[in-house]
């Protein structure tokens, strides 16, 4: 087990990549702090992880709320002692053309995609810091790295604030590197390709989802769409001390674009 007795906070646990992660680290033996939005959903991850074998328990934060987030690692940390692990995974998008994305859709993608991992990783690092040990992995995205044509096709419009958001994590990711790096805490990011997920149907129908996977798949050296477990592996990887001397990097976990070839 590589994670054995680890505590992980995992922030969007309760779905999509979030839940593929929190169940392979559970796996792996770490105990999983749920954190996510929606109070159902958090419940039966819980009850999932530990009918599977597992250990968790559940949080309901909103992290653009630097207030529950402190609280939240401070009652992870008196519940069980310790946090080793921080995955800032939780994230939102609004597929909307430029001329018409508005100030608001700016500050929520902003304030939960960019300011949450800063806020989370802010709140984490004290007791990371303590035990003189820490891995923090960020989850940003392809989007964040470059633009490939059609990558917004089968949605209604683009991603200006979210590509823009995911952008700015990979340059948090190498910054929070060099500050905690002194303090044993490794940060590293793993920015994910396309994966249908809550996230990606949130703004298309099943048909243009459908679509933009097929389309997706013409611009990928791997020609296929990727399962949730590939992303969830090297984020292992990140996590777990394997990657021990391996910090400040952003890896791409998706397919191969042909654009970055
Ligand atoms: N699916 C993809 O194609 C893809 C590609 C690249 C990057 N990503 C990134 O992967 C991460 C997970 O996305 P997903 O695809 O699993 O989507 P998802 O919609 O299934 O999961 C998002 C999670 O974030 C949580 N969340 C949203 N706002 C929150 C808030 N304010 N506070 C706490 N939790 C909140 C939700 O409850 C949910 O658990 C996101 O950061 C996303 O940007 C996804």
């Amino acid at each position: 087990m590589r994670l054995k007795d680890k505590v992980a906070v995992v922030t969007g646990a309760n779905s999509g990549i979030g839940r593929a992660i929190a169940d392979r680290f559970a796996e792996e033996g770490a105990i999983i702090a749920v954190v996510a939005m929606n109070q159902e959903r958090i419940d039966s991850t819980v009850a999932e992880i530990k009918a599977a074998g597992g250990r968790a328990a559940g949080y309901r934060v909103d992290v653009s709320s630097q207030d529950e987030v402190k609280a939240l690692m401070a009652s992870v940390a008196e519940e069980f002692g310790r946090i080793d692990i921080l995955i800032n995974n939780a994230g939102i998008t609004r597929y909307r053309p430029f001329d018409t994305t508005t100030g608001e859709d700016w500050d929520m993608v902003l304030n939960i995609d960019l300011k949450g991992v800063f806020f989370c990783a802010q709140a984490a690092a004290p007791y990371m810091r303590k035990q003189n040990y820490g891995r923090i992995v960020n989850i940003s995205s392809a989007a964040g790295t470059g633009s490939t044509p059609g990558a917004s096709a089968g949605s209604p419009g683009a991603t200006a604030p979210y590509a823009a958001a995911k952008a700015a994590v990979n340059m948090l990711t190498k910054t929070l590197a060099r500050e905690l790096g002194p303090n044993g805490i490794t940060v590293n990011a793993v920015a994910p390709g396309t994966f249908p997920t809550a996230i990606s149907t949130s703004t298309r129908t099943p048909e243009e989802l459908a679509a933009h996977l097929e389309r997706r798949k013409q611009t990928l050296v791997l020609q296929r769409i990727g399962t949730l477990d590939e992303v969830a592996t090297p984020v292992l990887f990140f996590a777990s001390d394997d990657s021990s001397y391996v910090t400040g990097q952003t890896l791409c976990v998706d397919g191969g674009r042909f654009d970055r070839m």
